[in-house]
């Protein structure tokens, strides 16, 4: 067996970086994924048919179409009709943010929708508003059912990830090829990389069981 991980040594600072570098985009696309997916949701339910119409169109885009090929879009074939040189990094953040807007927005309708038609029907017969009965009430108690489906969307965009290495964006994945490639030996930094990927989903999965139990407490 041909197997030396002395070779990689030298080389694992710079793997390493790339756990920021992945970290870092996953969180920002995240974020965006979560208040663009919360609008959707909202549209969704609402009855604006073109409000409705608009959400459920763009998740039939998102959902029905490969990640890789909306991200060579906005990166390769976006600057061709713009002119304006986007970096991987921004390709990589709206992609994935836009993505996933679509795959959350499916999860929070469901989790507003889990919740008690009679809390909606109170609200509304104490006179609260839309936006405060939304905020205060009907999301918060949705949040608590839809953190499960959240914990795998996150662990799902951490690890699909990897395919902005194919943008040159220097993240774990394509930090691993370089060393391969500098080396000529690919299955150790593979390896690696595969053993940090997998380490950062098991704190996501702790993280997320930790938060779920805390917010079990108050039932
Ligand atoms: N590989 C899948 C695709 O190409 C990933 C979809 C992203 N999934 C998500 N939950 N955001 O479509």
């Amino acid at each position: 067996m041909n197997l030396d991980f002395s070779q990689i040594v030298p080389y694992i600072p710079f793997i390493l970086k790339g756990i920021g570098a992945t970290l870092k985009f996953v969180s920002i696309s995240i974020i965006i994924g979560f208040v663009l997916g919360t609008l959707l949701a909202l549209c969704k339910i609402t009855k604006v048919p073109f409000l409705k119409g608009f959400a459920v169109f763009y998740t039939s885009v998102f959902r029905g179409t490969p990640l890789i090929l909306q991200l060579m879009i906005i990166y390769f074939a976006v600057p061709q009709l713009t002119g304006y040189d986007i970096s991987a990094f921004l390709s990589a953040v709206l992609t994935f943010g836009l993505n996933s807007a679509a795959y959350i927005s499916e999860i929070i309708r469901g989790g507003i929708q889990a919740v008690d038609r009679g809390q909606t029907e109170a609200a509304e017969a104490l006179g609260v508003p839309y936006k405060p009965m939304m905020l205060n009430i009907i999301l918060p108690q949705a949040f608590k059912n839809i953190l499960p489906a959240m914990m795998n969307e996150f662990i799902t965009l951490t690890k699909e990830s990897a395919l902005v290495s194919t943008i040159g964006y220097l993240d774990l994945m394509r930090r691993a090829q370089i060393v391969g490639s500098d080396i000529y030996r690919n299955f150790e930094p593979l390896i690696l990389a595969g053993l940090i990927y997998w380490v950062m989903v098991y704190i996501l999965t702790v993280a997320g069981s930790l938060v779920e139990r805390r917010l079990r407490q108050s039932d």
